[in-house]
Parts: structure tokens; C-alpha cells; sequence
């Protein structure tokens, strides 16, 4: 077997990624249903970012809490890892769904992407994009730049069943009310959720545990960056167009050279050979267990993969109530 030049990412960075997820999780999932969603964000990061200085690479944070000046931590340029190569860009969610979170509600989670340096598209003023994403056997099904008929359609062709029988996940936004008249005009499934539209993604790479075929509609181009990576590591597919507010941001993105009608495939959004995803459930969702805290310690459920070999990992991890304190301290509230 080919051995990873020091400067490109080996396999053990994926296991090295699950426990930066993992005490992100844990310390996310602390704040699980108290209704302050700030916090519960904080204390994901702070974990996120102690964990990661442990990591052997040069990391970039390309997809980050924002710009420096909004986000002490983990914003985007910031440098994280040992620093050691290998060099390589970072996504970072270290909570996506912070009000799921907060209310206490399903499909929260923990989520890191890493791939070699320069290979992540950055979205700068861009917040929101319009995606698709499905897995491996509807990847030549499916067109954003068809209609959702035809999407659904080809779809159900793909998998042999009815239109019916198609289950899409769509964020709950007045700007995705369009699609979701469309989708259920033509007879298929219509899962609204309220927010993180990452989960969804990586259910849709995985039908056949999840029961999910496709997430489609806008949500955030941040979430899309990392959607993309889990669809270079499933072999799903993931389409995504920039979606401007507005008339300022779409001169701000044409001014920055964006091509606002391009579609962008996941490889335009996360290129490379190397490429990682580690991600922790903190509320429970279709495909990972939220955390679990009893006796002082915790239990946790993590996805990890990578293109390198295409080996996806579940890791369920115990964690002991003296250790996880230093990640994910008991509350006095
Ligand atoms: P958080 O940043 O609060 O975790 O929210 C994440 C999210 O729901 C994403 O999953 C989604 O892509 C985006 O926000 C949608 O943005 P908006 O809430 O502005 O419509």
C-alpha cells in the first residue's frame, strides 16, 4: 500500500478528527434544551479548538465562525493543528444547530473537513446556496438545474419506486416554499426541518440506514462546503449555486469575480485526493445518537471518512466522567 508523503494527509488523521468532534459534541451537549443557543456554541468551540492544536497538520480555517473580528475563535484564516505538515484547509462546524440544540431538538451535531491546502472553496460574501445532494445511486439522477419534477422523476426511476416513495429533506424557509409546493405537487415526501441542513446531507449519502434520498433547497453556503466533502467521502453527489439576498451582496460576489450561474459540483467546492469528515451526533437524528450523560461520564456516536480509501467509520466512544470534565465541565446554572 502507498504511503502518505508527510505533506499529504495519512489515515490516521481521520481517527485524530473523530475525537476533535467527539469533545466538541460532548461539550455542546451540555446545553442540550436550556434555551441559550450562544452558549451551547461557545462551549463547542472552545472545545473544538483545544482538541485540534493536538492534530498533526497545518490547518487553515477556510470555513470558520466567521471573520476575526466577530469570532475570537476558529474564524476563518485562522491557523489550528500541532502545525506540523501536513498542510491543509478546515471546515469547521463545531455546532451545527445551535437552536436545535438549545430547544432540544433532533439533528444536531459536531462536524470538521479537511482536505490539502487550497482545495476548499471559499464562499466570502456568499451566505446562502442553493443545493442538492443525494447518494451514490441517484448521483447521475439528479440536476439542480432541472425542475423538481424532473428531479423527483428521474429519482424515482433511478431507485425503481414511485414518486411517492421519494423522501426529501428541505429547510423550513420562506425562500424554499417554492420547492416544497413543487416537490409535493409531484407526490413526493416533504420532510421539513427547521435548521441544520448538514445531517440531512450525510442521511442522504446514506439511504438505506437513514431513509433519506435527497436534501434539497437553500440553506448556508458554509453547510454546502462541508456537504460536499462527506459527498466526495460517500460518493454521493452534491450540486450547489450561490443564492445572493440581495442586489448589494450579488454586486458584492460579481465585484470578487463569483460566477453566480455556475454550478458548482462537490469537487469545485472540496478538490483534492485527500479528503476527511468527522462528525458527532449532540441531539439524536436519523443517522447518529446524540450524547448521552449518565453516572458522570458520556457516551458519544461519530461518523468518520475519507476519499484516501472510502472507509467509513461508526464510532461509538465511552468517555470517562474525570476525563471529559476538561471538554465539557458539569453546569451550574
Ligand atoms: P446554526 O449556525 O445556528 O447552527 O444554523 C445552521 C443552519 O440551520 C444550517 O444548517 C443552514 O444551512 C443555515 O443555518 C440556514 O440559515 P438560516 O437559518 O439563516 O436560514
Amino acid at each position: 500500500m502507498a504511503k502518505a508523503s508527510p505533506s499529504t494527509p495519512g489515515r490516521d488523521l481521520a481517527l485524530e478528527l473523530v475525537r476533535v468532534t467527539e469533545v466538541a459534541g460532548l461539550a455542546a451537549g451540555r446545553w442540550i434544551g436550556r434555551g441559550r443557543k450562544e452558549d451551547a456554541d461557545q462551549a463547542a468551540v472552545d472545545a473544538m479548538r483545544l482538541m485540534l492544536d493536538t492534530v498533526t497538520m497545518a490547518g487553515t480555517v477556510v470555513i470558520g465562525e466567521g471573520e476575526k473580528d466577530e469570532a475570537p475563535m476558529l474564524y476563518n484564516g485562522e491557523n489550528v493543528g500541532e502545525g506540523q505538515p501536513p498542510d491543509v484547509d478546515v471546515a469547521v462546524d463545531p455546532l451545527e444547530g445551535t437552536r436545535l440544540t438549545a430547544l432540544g431538538q433532533p439533528n444536531a451535531i459536531a462536524v470538521i473537513a479537511v482536505a490539502e491546502t487550497g482545495t476548499m472553496f471559499f464562499p466570502g460574501a456568499a451566505v446562502y446556496m442553493d443545493k442538492i445532494a443525494c447518494g451514490p445511486a441517484l448521483a447521475d439522477a439528479i440536476d439542480i438545474t432541472a425542475t423538481p419534477n424532473e428531479n423527483i422523476r428521474r429519482a424515482a426511476e433511478a431507485k425503481g419506486v414511485q414518486p411517492s416513495e421519494i423522501t426529501v429533506i428541505v429547510l423550513d424557509r420562506d425562500r424554499n416554499q417554492g420547492l416544497v409546493e413543487d416537490l409535493r405537487a409531484c407526490g413526493a415526501k416533504v420532510n421539513l426541518i427547521t435548521d441544520g441542513d448538514v445531517a440531512p446531507a450525510i442521511a442522504a449519502a446514506r439511504p438505506q440506514e437513514t431513509g433519506v434520498d435527497l436534501l434539497m433547497g437553500i440553506g448556508g453556503t458554509p453547510e454546502g462546503v462541508i456537504a460536499a466533502a462527506v459527498a466526495r467521502c460517500l460518493g454521493g453527489r452534491l450540486q450547489g449555486v450561490l443564492w445572493p439576498r440581495n442586489a448589494d451582496e450579488r454586486r458584492q460576489l460579481v465585484d470578487a469575480g463569483y460566477d453566480l450561474d455556475r454550478v458548482l459540483d462537490a469537487t469545485d467546492l472540496v478538490g483534492g485526493d485527500s479528503v476527511f469528515v468527522a462528525a458527532t451526533g449532540v441531539t439524536n437524528g436519523a443517522m447518529l445518537r446524540g450524547v448521552r450523560y449518565a453516572d458522570g461520564g458520556a457516551s458519544t456516536d461519530s461518523i468518520v471518512m475519507r476519499t484516501g480509501s472510502g472507509t467509513v467509520r461508526r464510532t461509538q466512544a465511552e468517555h470517562l466522567p474525570e476525563k471529559i470534565k476538561q471538554f465539557a465541565p458539569p453546569l451550574a446554572l
